[in-house]
């Protein structure tokens, strides 16, 4: 039987779904790239050295979201609770609608890196250190947790940061664009999130909890030993601050679950980020 919470959640998801099909836009029609580029010709060499790492962080992230997205399906599937899972058909229509999210977004940013002469810069060592876990079959917890309470709000807030920077250009145009449909995944974890806590075996929340604080100790710990804290920095990006209110945010989401599906106990793992980052 689907409990009244459940089936409120499968409502929200039908309706993320829904924004997301009246949403869809073409990278190379609807981004008006011919907006003016005024903005960014003032950036200075070391300032484009800057963004085209971020840039290319950006792009070899949303470039695997069809890998992991497609292991995030197969999780759900192995789940032992996935056939009585209230929310498991629709977890899986939004997976596959967020492929083509992220593939848009690998697109417009190939095309970005192009109008502004960009190469894409290498892969670091600290992202292919996170993709071997992202596109792992096993730990769909650890990762649902890691994508939809980490990930994905802070991507959405360094766009949010890139657009503010760049008023009316094409970044502004194009991150417009991407933003909405990042929003619509964190929305997706707000949702599903705590009716798969609440449906899921007591034994898994463990594993949620260790991605929870692992991750609060590791991400800007590798966001420190790489080069992208100091190119966001010279952009003037406040990485710190993005990460100490993301995972304010998270754990205040954590701790607003009902007590009978809470996992987790400490408060303000930010303290350990600030220390790190
Ligand atoms: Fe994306
Ligand atoms: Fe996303």
């Amino acid at each position: 039987m689907v409990s009244a919470d459940a089936a409120a959640s499968v409502g929200k998801l039908d309706k993320l779904l829904e924004h997301g099909r009246k949403t869809v836009w073409n990278p190379a029609q609807d981004v008006d790239w011919a907006a003016s580029s005024k903005a960014l010709e003032k950036l200075s060499a070391g300032d484009r050295q800057a963004l085209r790492s971020v840039l290319s962080l950006v792009y070899y992230s949303d470039s695997q979201g069809r890998e992991i997205l497609t292991s995030m399906c197969r999780g759900l599937d192995r789940d032992p609770g996935s056939r009585e899972h209230p929310l498991a058909e629709k977890a899986h229509e939004f997976f596959v609608q967020q492929m083509d999210d992220e593939h848009r977004h690998a697109t417009g940013l190939l095309l970005l890196l192009d109008r502004m002469r960009f190469e894409l810069e290498p892969r670091a060592f600290s992202h292919r250190f996170l993709s071997r876990f992202l596109v792992a079959d096993r730990l769909f917890d650890a990762k649902l947790v890691l994508l939809y309470w980490y990930i994905e709000v802070l991507a959405k807030e360094i766009f949010v940061e890139l657009k503010k920077k760049f008023p009316e250009t094409y970044v502004d145009s194009l991150f417009t664009r991407i933003i909405r449909d990042e929003a619509r995944h964190v929305g997706f974890g707000e949702v599903f999130i705590p009716t798969h806590v609440a449906t899921t075996q007591k034994l898994k929340r463990p594993q949620m909890a260790t991605a929870y604080y692992a991750t609060a100790a590791a991400l800007p710990g590798l966001f420190r030993v790489s080069h992208y804290a100091r190119a966001g920095a010279r952009l003037g990006l406040d990485l710190r601050g993005m990460f100490s209110n993301g995972m304010n945010d998270i754990t205040d989401k954590a701790l607003r679950l009902p007590a009978r599906q809470r996992f987790l106990d400490l408060k303000r793992p930010s303290i350990w980020a600030s220390a790190l980052l």
